[in-house]
């Protein structure tokens, strides 16, 4: 350093910040000075490491010379990350030690948001890929499909009482005493995977059971006074009444078990059924019957639908989606 070179005193600002971190190394018995010489020697931060950008530019790695099938990667990954956000706000409810109606609501407002986001991108199934392309490509994924997403299965599980994950048969037949093993044995999706006849299971249920089983009966246990519906049912009266909250969870049913479900049906049958000839999935599933959520009438929460919404459900979106066009 020079001789003219004059240092400047620390700021009272600069002072202040300085005292704060020594408490906050104080505490837990770490070293300040230790930790503000590694500065001298640590890398700054930039775009890249930060936000991951080589590994995420990585992921997508197609298994065709069909340009498309890039698209339909990302497009499954981007709806993964989507799935991620609103699992990241579901755990911040259920985790809440001290859950307020206020926070609640925020909260589910912004899984709304991030449904209404996905529910936008969906037409980037027609708008990116050409069904010639899918029809190649497709072939080389059996027996993977979508169906295996653990992440669509985990916002299930979290939002709701595990058994409002069976179907209206099941559910009236199930035992009071029923355990979550004993519900999981006929939760609603593993029925549009198994043929009806022979009651084999096909080969995309049997690698799912075998990769997430245990996770989701430990989370149904885990999460029985934590799932969005118990954490609404623990908040006082007047807030379980509060009209705002009401619809923002009937909204939040909507998009999960209607609008989502409806709009990939939709892309399911612009893709796979070609001329009244249905071209079988890569799961396997009997999927026109399984998909349209009118069959499965899945509810998170059904004590805030009447009767009637309850009986038509899914009536509306395919009188004005499918019928009418
Ligand atoms: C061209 C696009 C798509 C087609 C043709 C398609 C087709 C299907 C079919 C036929 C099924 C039933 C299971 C089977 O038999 O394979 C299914 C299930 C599923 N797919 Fe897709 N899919 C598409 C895009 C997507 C995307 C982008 C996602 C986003 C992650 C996705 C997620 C799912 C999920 C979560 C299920 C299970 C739904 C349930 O159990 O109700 N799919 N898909």
């Amino acid at each position: 350093m020079s001789e003219n070179t004059q240092h400047s005193e620390l700021s009272p600002k600069m002072l202040e910040i300085l005292r704060k971190l020594e408490e906050k190394h104080d505490a837990v018995g770490e070293n300040l000075e230790a930790h503000l010489e590694g500065l001298f020697y640590s890398y700054f931060v930039n775009y890249w490491d930060y936000i991951g950008i080589d590994a995420l530019l990585n992921l997508q790695k197609p298994k065709t010379k069909y340009s498309d099938e890039m698209i339909f990667i990302i497009y499954h990954q981007i709806s993964e990350l989507f799935f991620k956000m609103i699992l990241h706000e579901i755990e911040q409810i259920g985790n809440a030690t001290d859950l307020t109606p206020d926070f609640f609501l925020k909260k589910i407002n912004r899984i709304n948001a991030y449904y209404d986001h996905l529910l936008n991108s969906f037409n980037l199934l027609s708008v990116g890929l050409e069904s010639e392309q899918f029809m190649k490509f497709r072939k080389t994924l059996t027996p993977a499909s979508g169906f295996q997403s653990i992440q669509y299965r985990l916002i299930e599980v979290w939002s709701t009482h595990f058994s409002n994950l069976l179907d209206a048969e099941d559910k009236a037949n199930l035992s009071p005493n029923a355990s979550v093993e004993d519900v999981y044995q006929h939760i609603y999706w593993k029925k549009g995977a198994t043929y009806k006849k022979t009651q084999q299971k096909t080969l995309t249920l049997l690698q799912f059971e075998e990769k997430y089983s245990k996770l989701i009966i430990r989370k149904g246990k885990e999460l029985k006074d934590k799932n969005i519906l118990s954490c609404y049912l623990s908040l006082p009266p007047e807030a379980q009444n509060n009209p705002t909250i009401i619809e923002a969870l009937r909204q939040f049913d909507k998009h999960a078990n209607l609008n989502w479900p409806m709009a990939h049906y939709g892309y399911a049958i612009k893709h796979l059924q070609k001329d009244k000839e249905v071209v079988p999935s890569t799961g396997g599933t009997n999927w026109q019957q399984y998909l349209p959520p009118h069959f499965n009438k899945i509810l998170f929460y059904p004590n805030l639908w009447s009767e009637k919404e309850k009986k038509e459900w899914g009536k509306e979106w395919i009188e004005k989606e499918i019928l009418s066009k």
